[in-house]
């Protein structure tokens, strides 16, 4: 989006800790998608990468609706694994399933665009998806394994888990290469152009709005 002012946001020091290491003096702020610290009507675009799943939908969709201007849109993007197919993958999630508490693949899988429409805030809906694959070595494969809030859930048995993916990747893969294929969805929910700001305001959204005490990182 060249020429677009981009506001990052995350609730989590630590993510946006590494935002700041790879994007040195860049202004972020540390807030809530329920209850983001801006004014109404002040953005075109309000994004989710791979976040839309952590939130409460009517409460998240309104206060993205809020801070959007009439006509603007709220896009929502995930990379999902396409392992329907794959015995490694399915190895792979009957595992985190046993292992890491509360884990459900079904996480990945919500009617996301009826449940945006159900809100009754946007006047367009639309979803786009489309296929890609990587292919990468076992060891850049762990680690992104490692990076995964699930995978850490695991706790004293994490190793175990890795020890065990190590071996099943190996048999399908003996060169030590993992490809793995993806497909993308991204969903774009359109605010009607005469709207007016959503009225769902929590204490701390205001509070923030008005300007005191913005978390900001820089
Ligand atoms: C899979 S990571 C994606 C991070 C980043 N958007 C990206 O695409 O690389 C999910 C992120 O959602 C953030 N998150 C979860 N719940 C949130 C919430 N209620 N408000 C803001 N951020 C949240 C987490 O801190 C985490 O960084």
């Amino acid at each position: 989006m060249r020429g677009a002012r981009v506001i990052p946001v995350d609730h989590s020091s630590g993510m946006l800790g590494r935002l700041r290491e790879r994007t040195p003096g860049i202004a972020a702020v540390r807030a809530d998608g329920e209850a983001l610290p801006f004014s109404d009507a002040v953005a075109d675009l309000v994004c989710y990468a791979q976040a839309w799943h952590w939130v409460r939908v009517p409460v998240a969709a309104a206060e993205a609706a809020r801070v959007l201007r009439p006509g603007g849109a709220l896009a929502l993007w995930w990379n999902d694994v396409d392992g329907e197919d794959l015995r490694w993958w399915e190895r792979q999630q009957q595992r985190l399933e046993a292992m890491s508490p509360g884990y459900r693949r079904a996480y990945r899988t919500r009617p996301w665009s009826d449940e945006l429409r159900w809100t009754g805030l946007f006047t367009e809906v639309v979803t786009v998806s489309g296929r890609w694959s990587r292919t990468l070595p076992l060891d850049r494969y762990e680690l992104w394994l490692r990076s995964k809030s699930y995978v850490q859930a695991i706790g004293d048995r994490l190793e175990d888990f890795l020890d065990a993916e190590r071996r099943s990747l190996l048999k399908v893969f003996p060169d030590g290469m993992v490809t793995e294929p993806f497909h993308t969805v991204l969903v774009v929910a359109r605010l009607p152009p005469n709207s007016r700001s959503a009225t769902i305001r929590g204490p701390l959204a205001d509070g923030l709005a008005a300007g005191v005490g913005l978390p900001i990182i820089q």
